[in-house]
């Protein structure tokens, strides 16, 4: 199998089997023939005649070509005695002393098993509400957040991945100010992302320049009312300076709730794609765009025909994946297998149009990724309904928003994860980000460095003759080739980077996916150190202009310790 050193290194580190003495009791191959056999295996539960061993081959096959990988749960546990499977959580708070500590406990359980965990802390009355039990004063959402922060540090020592939490409040909760820069302390709140749960009503407010009522979250009364635009101008303040919170759009995200009728969808998973109601969980898989281009007369085409076959062994692969699982919860298995949602993506975006000879920035490059999500999506739904005909709808579908339609084994099918370890393990650009950099240092995993040259760089300029150290250590120094003379104008316009694409085009391309996304899409719009407050507000309205089901923004510099940085390693 083919995999670079930084992949092996990865795979080495914390997905191989070991033994009680940590010596590697598998091999790469090893692992992926573990997860190819436990995986197929589900299909004996339709079918007891079924072809496991062909099966088997074809999903072995798909990953160990890179052409397919899921998330890194599966990698990890699949085949294994823990067998915890999903990346995914979503867990209810209610407003009770127990209700939130048996939510303590269940987020340990999953964080122990590889998964990540969203709450939505809205629920939770505000700090200073009445106690009735004991006449004392509620500490209010930021407080307990705290806990679960010190929860998932304790079980961080001891698991397989660092436990990642999101932490949603809506913007009408009446601590919502206290939210919003509760991470402005750097040392606080290490294990979360946050996000404001933004409403139609709140934006209208912002744009119209107007108050907007906060609702105690217990009684459904007016409780006071906020500046909308002095509210949202926090929010990119606090983003500008620290990257977070993020915003997601929660009337969007119930829009295309499929099942109503079950309750509101109020958060989502650590990195925001995917919403979920409580105690839902959902695996996610990536399709490796750029293992899907053949040669045309001398030039790269998408291969239409193995995208398709990819997409639908992908589906049987992932609803394959929510027999398999071992939960960490009998709800969650339960709640889970209603819906029987997956989250199939793609990652080597970036990397595939540089291959094609597409810029990122262009209309043309947004356009490109319109028409693969679309085929990703159309052809993702046809499997899925190739699969309901023989394995039966998701239990729900009578009361789905689908019920009039062909019935789907899948509530949800897409999903574009960030594939913060997948791309590595493939050796590509990540989801549908555009190249970082094209030479980095990532720290990954307890200050372990990589330093990562980009491969379709090294192609190019050797095929051109004009790979020399000298332009390679000005990449690597300045991540871009903006800086170089010596590159030729053509090439830089398409080798472009993070830095390179504006805002607006990051938005954009988020956009243009969205649209042939179920659920929702990772994408991080990246801004230079420079930018301004403005520039941040600007990129906010676009995201919801443009139909995105929410954003997060990183200022270059503004956080120590960022996961990708520009530069040499000292
Ligand atoms: O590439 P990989 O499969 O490792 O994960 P990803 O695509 O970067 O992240 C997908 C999801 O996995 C995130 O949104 C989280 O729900 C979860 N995750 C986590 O729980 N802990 C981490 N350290 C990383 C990801």
């Amino acid at each position: 199998m083919k995999i670079t050193k930084n992949a092996r290194a990865v795979l080495e580190r914390r997905y191989l089997t070991r033994d009680t003495h940590g010596q590697l009791t598998e091999t790469v191959e090893g692992l992926f023939r573990r997860v190819a056999d436990a995986i197929a295996a589900a299909d004996l539960n339709y079918n007891s005649a079924a072809d496991v061993l062909t099966t088997a081959d074809r999903f072995y096959n798909m990953m160990t070509e890179l052409d397919f990988l899921p998330n890194s749960p599966t990698l990890m546990n699949a085949g294994r005695p823990l067998g915890q499977l999903s990346a995914c959580f979503v867990l209810p708070i209610p407003d009770s002393m127990e209700a939130i500590f048996d939510g303590v406990k269940n987020a340990a359980l999953i964080h122990k098993s590889g998964g990540g965990t969203g709450f939505s802390f809205s629920r939770l009355r505000m700090q200073g509400a009445s106690v009735n039990s004991t006449g004392g004063v509620a500490s209010g959402p930021v407080s307990f957040m705290k806990v679960f922060n010190a929860a998932t540090e304790a079980v961080k020592q001891g698991g397989t991945r660092r436990g990642a939490n999101m932490g949603i409040l809506r913007v009408d909760h009446p601590d919502i100010m206290s939210f919003i820069t509760c991470k402005n302390d750097k040392n606080e709140l290490t294990n979360f992302n946050i996000s404001v749960g933004i409403t139609e009503a709140f934006m209208k407010a912002v744009e119209s320049g107007s108050p907007y009522n906060l609702i105690d979250p217990g009684t459904q009364e007016i409780t006071g009312q906020l500046d909308a635009k002095e509210v949202f101008d926090t929010i990119v303040t606090s983003a500008w300076q620290t990257g977070e919170p993020g915003i997601i759009f929660l009337d969007r995200l119930n829009s295309n709730n499929v099942v109503p009728g079950q309750g509101e969808i109020e958060a989502t998973n650590p990195c925001g794609e995917q919403p979920l109601l409580p105690y839902e969980s959902c695996n996610l898989g990536s399709i490796n765009l750029v293992n899907h281009l053949k040669l045309e007369n001398g030039c790269y085409v998408l291969d239409t025909d193995k995208l398709a076959k990819t997409i639908h062994d992908a589906v049987h692969f992932l609803d394959n994946v929510i027999d398999a699982n071992v939960y960490p919860l009998d709800e969650i298995e339960r709640v889970t297998k209603l819906t029987r949602k997956i989250g199939l993506g793609v990652m080597g975006f970036a990397d595939m149009l540089l291959k094609l000879g597409i810029p990122y920035n262009s209309h043309e490059g947004v356009a490109l990724g319109g028409r693969i999500m679309e085929m990703v999506n159309t052809i993702g739904h046809e499997a899925s309904m190739e699969l309901a005909e023989i394995r039966g709808a998701f239990p729900l579908f009578e009361e789905s928003i689908f019920k009039e339609g062909k019935p789907l084994r899948n509530a949800t099918v897409t999903t574009i994860a960030p594939n913060g370890t997948l791309s590595i393990i493939a050796g590509v650009s990540s989801g549908i980000e555009p190249v970082f950099a094209y030479a980095y240092i990532r720290n990954v995993m307890d200050n372990t460095h990589l330093i990562e040259i980009n491969e379709t760089l090294k192609a190019r300029l050797t095929d051109e003759n004009l790979y020399s150290d000298q332009i390679m250590e000005e990449v690597a120094e300045h991540g871009t080739l903006a800086d170089s003379s010596a590159l030729p104008e053509a090439l830089k316009k398409v080798f472009v980077c993070a830095h390179d694409v504006s805002p607006s085009w990051h938005v954009k391309m988020q956009a243009e996916f969205q649209k042939h996304t179920d659920n929702a899409v990772s994408k991080t719009v990246n801004f230079s150190n420079t930018a301004t407050k403005q520039d941040v507000a600007e990129v906010y309205q676009l995201a919801y202009s443009l139909g995105c089901k929410g954003t997060t923004i990183y200022r270059d510099g503004s956080r120590d310790g960022q996961v990708l940085n520009i530069g040499k390693v000292n």
